[in-house]
C-alpha cells in the first residue's frame, strides 16, 4: 500500500514532540469522556483549567452523578453551549444508577450514549480502549486533506464519509490511542490552519498540497450559510370590514412596512393557549377566533419563515387593542408597504 509511509512517521513526530497534557496520562473513560467534552468547546490553553476543576470537584463519575445541577453549570460556566452540560451530568447519572458506573467499552456502544457522538465514541474507544476507530476533528481534515490533496468539501457528507474512511484505513490496528493523539497533535502544532511548518515537516517529501502549493487552499470548507428558523403567529384583528395593521420598527427584518399583530414562537404553535402574551389574554375572551387554514412559507438570505394566521373577529365594543395598531379599511390596506408574505396571505384570504 502506498500509503504505508503515513502512520509511522505522524506517530514517530508525536513521539518527539507531543505536549504533556493532563488527559494523556489517563486510560479512565469517564476523564476522558470530560477532557473531550471540554475540548469540544474550546482550545487545550483555555480548556485545561476547566478540565482540571471538574476532574478535582468530581473524580468519579459517581461524584459527577450526585453533584446538583446548578453546580455543574457552574463550574461549565464560560465555555457555552450548555445543553452539552446538562447532556454531560445526565449521561453520568446513567452511567452510575443504571451501568454501576461501568462505561460502555466499544465504539458502538458509547455511541448510545446521550451527546456522544462519533467523535466522541471514537476518542474514548481509541484512548481509554484501544478500538482501532479514528477520531476525525477539524485538525485530522486538514492534515488529510493536505497530505494526500484532496480537494472534496469538509462540510459534505460525502467529504466527512471521504476523510473518515481515509482515516479508519490508515489507523495501525495495534496503536489506536497513539496513532489518534498523533493526528490531532500534528494538526495543532505542525500542520496548523495558517501558518504550517512546511520546511520542517517529516511528511514535506509526500505532501500532495505541499507539492502543488495548495497548501493554503486546503482543506475546503464550503460556508454554510446557516438558515434561521423562525415561526410567526399573526393576529389578524378583524372589525367592521377594516383589518387592524402596525408599522414595523424594530432592529429586524422588514422595517417600516406594516404588518398584523405579531408573536413570534420557538415552533411551530399548537394552540393559541401555549402563548404567554398579555394583549392575546385581553382580546381573545372578546372574539371569535377564525384558526389559520394553512401555514405560510417565506425564505429569505438567512431565514426561513413559517407563518401562520389567527383571525379574531372583534365586535364594535373592542376596547383593548395596543396602540400601535390601526384599523385600515381594505382600500387603504391595498396602498401601505407590505412584506410579500403578508400580501400573500391578505389576498387569499380577503380578496
Ligand atoms: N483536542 C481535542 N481532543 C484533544 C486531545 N485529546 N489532546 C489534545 N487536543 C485535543
Ligand atoms: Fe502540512 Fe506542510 Fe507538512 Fe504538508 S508539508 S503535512 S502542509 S506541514
Amino acid at each position: 500500500m502506498e500509503n504505508q509511509f503515513f502512520s509511522p512517521r505522524i506517530i514517530a513526530w508525536y513521539q518527539h514532540n507531543r505536549r504533556d497534557l493532563p488527559w494523556r496520562h489517563t486510560r479512565d473513560p469517564y476523564k476522558i469522556w470530560l477532557s473531550e467534552v471540554i475540548l469540544q468547546q474550546t482550545r487545550v490553553a483555555q480548556g485545561m483549567p476547566y478540565y482540571l476543576r471538574f476532574v478535582e470537584a468530581y473524580p468519579t463519575v459517581f461524584d459527577l452523578a450526585a453533584a446538583p445541577e446548578q453546580e455543574v453549570m457552574r463550574l461549565w460556566q464560560g465555555l457555552g453551549y450548555y445543553s452539552r452540560a446538562r447532556n454531560l451530568h445526565q449521561t453520568a447519572q446513567f452511567i452510575a444508577q443504571q451501568r454501576n458506573g461501568l462505561f460502555p467499552d466499544t465504539f458502538s456502544s458509547l455511541l448510545q450514549l446521550k451527546g456522544i457522538g462519533t467523535y466522541t465514541a471514537a476518542a474514548i474507544a481509541s484512548f481509554a480502549f484501544d478500538e482501532p476507530v479514528a477520531v476525525v476533528d477539524g485538525n485530522v481534515y486538514r492534515v488529510l486533506s493536505r497530505v494526500f490533496g484532496i480537494e472534496t468539501d469538509i462540510a459534505s457528507t460525502a467529504g466527512q464519509k471521504e476523510f473518515w474512511t481515509l482515516a479508519n484505513t490508515l489507523i495501525p490496528p495495534d496503536q489506536a490511542a497513539v496513532f489518534n493523539q498523533a493526528m490531532m497533535e500534528f494538526g495543532a502544532i505542525q500542520c496548523t490552519p495558517t501558518s504550517p511548518d512546511c520546511l520542517l515537516c517529516p511528511l514535506q517529501a509526500q505532501c500532495q498540497a505541499n507539492a502543488t502549493g495548495k497548501v493554503a487552499a486546503l482543506p475546503v470548507k464550503s460556508k454554510k450559510v446557516k438558515v434561521k428558523e423562525r415561526f410567526f403567529n399573526y393576529f389578524v384583528v378583524a372589525q367592521n370590514g377594516q383589518l387592524a395593521l402596525k408599522q414595523r420598527n424594530t432592529r429586524d427584518i422588514w422595517q417600516q412596512l406594516y404588518d398584523f399583530y405579531l408573536v413570534e414562537s420557538d415552533a411551530p404553535l399548537t394552540s393559541i393557549d401555549a402563548l404567554d402574551d398579555a394583549t392575546l389574554r385581553d382580546i381573545l375572551p372578546q372574539v371569535i377566533i377564525e384558526p389559520p387554514a394553512r401555514a405560510y412559507t417565506h425564505v429569505l438570505t438567512h431565514q426561513r419563515i413559517q407563518a401562520q394566521f389567527w383571525v379574531l373577529h372583534a365586535p364594535d365594543t373592542l376596547l383593548t387593542l395596543p396602540s400601535e395598531l390601526q384599523f385600515f379599511s381594505h382600500e387603504a390596506i391595498e396602498a401601505l408597504p407590505k412584506p410579500v408574505l403578508i400580501t400573500a396571505y391578505w389576498k387569499e384570504r380577503f380578496l
